[in-house]
Formats: structure tokens, sequence, C-alpha cells
């Protein structure tokens, strides 16, 4: 989805021969490249949720830099790295310097300094991972974890992979429910930019008014402010976290409110199509955007998009890496 203020050029995360150096934003990527990303982690995947080891990062070192809280994105990111047999660090970013003012260049510049030859970045500010990599030194690569409410490209991807994985359609035949705010979530764009690219053609957002962004129409997908109406014959639905903050404020009255009218209940998942995905990015307000029995019901990837999103981030990693290489005549 097109950000205007954000417009993050595709060049930057792609070697001349279009190879994956960085991963910043899936805008722009072609389809053949988001599948290269996905059969990749297929790679990576075993029997029964097992990931396979790939030393393919030896002797590599990786740093975590999450200014933000994560649970899923910066531990399946260190998993998927010592799956790859890289050196893998979690830089705590609130006991770091940059709480005394030092700017994010200059952490980026200090720390590759000490032979980083990735950084993993989870930023509050949107273009976070954008400026990085557009400072970092020629061979070192920045993947975003996440940023502002811009791109969280892992996450698309993976949400990619369990669809793949788990749908009994082609892309194409699909139709697919985003539900909850969709003006604040950078899964929402990831997830739209993915399945575009794709070839999706049915994308519906379901929503209030006041947590869509304005423009959203002109992106190809349908609105829905009635979410009976919206999941209707869905075969993908997948529910966004309402950020907290937002409880009580203008855009959203009251978590009671907005699970009466929103929230993913069995009686709603019977409206979509016989045996819909049911997916979350987490984390999850159980009884805010998804009943408790439907988060744990048999419809319910939840904890399988965890899962694959180790394989999906040793993909990541391994290509930008393999990109890296490849650019300087090197291979893996
Ligand atoms: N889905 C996701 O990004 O979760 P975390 O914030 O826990 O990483």
């Amino acid at each position: 989805m097109h950000h205007s203020a954000l417009h993050t050029p595709s060049r930057i995360q792609l070697t001349p021969a279009g190879e994956l150096r960085h991963f910043i934003s899936i805008e722009g990527l072609s389809a053949g490249l988001l599948n290269h990303i996905l059969d990749t982690a297929e790679g990576f995947l075993g029997k029964e949720g097992s990931i396979l080891n790939a030393p393919l990062l030896e002797g590599r070192t990786v740093m975590n830099l999450f200014f933000e809280p994560s649970t899923r994105t910066r531990t399946t990111f260190e998993v998927a790295a010592k799956r790859l047999s890289a050196n893998v660090l979690n830089i705590d970013m609130q006991q770091s310097s940059t709480k005394k003012g030092e700017t994010l260049r200059d952490t980026l510049w200090n720390l590759e300094a000490m032979a980083a030859d990735m950084f993993v970045i989870r930023h509050s500010a949107s273009g976070a991972a954008h400026f990085m990599a557009s400072e970092v030194c020629p061979n070192v690569a920045i993947i975003n974890g996440g940023d502002g409410r811009h791109s969280h490209p892992t996450q698309g991807m993976l949400d990619m992979l369990t669809i793949r994985r788990h749908a009994h359609k082609a892309f194409a035949d699909l139709s697919v429910a985003i539900i909850g705010d969709i003006k604040h979530s950078r899964v929402a764009r990831s997830d739209i930019e993915a399945l575009q690219t794709l070839g999706v053609r049915d994308i519906r957002v379901i929503a209030p008014r006041t947590l869509l962004p304005t423009g959203i129409e002109e992106f190809g997908v349908t609105v829905h402010e009635n979410m009976d109406k919206g999941v209707e014959g869905c075969d993908v639905l997948i529910a966004l976290r309402i950020q907290n903050e937002r409880i009580g404020s203008p855009l959203l009255a009251s978590s009671e409110e907005f699970y009466k009218l929103y929230g993913l209940t069995e009686a709603r998942v019977e409206r979509a199509a016989p045996n819909a995905l049911v997916m979350h990015p987490g984390p999850m307000n159980r009884g805010v955007e998804i009943a408790s029995s439907v988060a744990d019901g048999p419809q319910s990837l939840i904890l399988k998009q965890v899962n694959y999103g180790i394989a999906v981030r040793m993909a990541v990693l391994s290509l930008c890496m393999q990109g890296q290489l490849s650019q300087r005549g090197v291979t893996l």
C-alpha cells in the first residue's frame, strides 16, 4: 500500500540483480521474490512443527535492536538466527546509550564497529528501518521487525506462508478479511501489500470508520463497517490487536462495544466459508477483538503463525546474507 510521506523505494532492499539485501517493506517486491521467500521458508520446516538447522550464517553476527516491546518477533528472530548458526546479540535498548541521547545513526555505527553482519530493528518511528538501511555500510543488512504504522514485512510473509500452507485455494481465488484497527496497523499494511502482490482479488477490511485510514478504498480493498456482512463467505479471517491506548478514546468508545460490533466470535466465524482460517498476529486481547473459543478453536492457526515465523525469518536472514555476498561476488 502506498504511504505517501513514508514511501519506501523497493530498490534500497534489492541488489542490482534483484536479490534481497535488506528487508524493509513488502511494497514494490515482485510476486516471484515473495514466492521465493516462501519456498525458502518451506525448506526449513520439518515434520510436526519442527524446524530444521542449516548453518548458513555460521560465523556471522545478528544483532536484535528492539526499541519497542516484542514477544514473538524478537524471540523468533533469535531462534531463526541460532538455527542458522549465527551469533545473536539481543541489545537491551532500555539500558543502552540511546537513553542518554545517542542518536540512532551513532548507535548503528558503533554496533557496526563491533562487526555486526545484520541488524533486526523494531522502532516506533515509521521509516526507522529504511533510515538505517540508507546509513549502514554496504556489507551489513537491515531487517525491519516493525516500524511505527508503516511495515512489518516478516509478519506479512509469515501470514502468507500460513495461508499458502492451509488454504485449499490458490491466492487468486481467496476472500480475505482483515478486521479491527487497520489505521494504526503495520501488519494490515504488510498483509494487504503481500496479498495483492500474490494475486488476491477479494481483500476486505472490516472496521469502524474511526479505525480506517482515509482513502483506504483507493488501495483495491473493500470496506465493511458491518462485520456480519463483511465476513460472509470469507476463506481467511485475520483479526488485529486493538491497541489498548485507543480504548476509551474518541476512536473507540469501549472494549465491550468493540467486541459486540467487531469481535471475532463463533457466530461470525460460522458466517465465513466452511473451515475458514482464523489468524491473529498477536498479542491478542481475548474478549476484545477475538473470543477465546475462536482463538483456541479448531480453525485457529494463531500458534502455527508463530511457528512459521521462525522459518520465514530464517529465509529472510539467509536470503539477505546471500544477496549481500553475491553483490560482492562471494557465495554463501
Ligand atoms: N506479531 C508481533 O509482532 O508480535 P510481537 O509484538 O510480540 O513481536
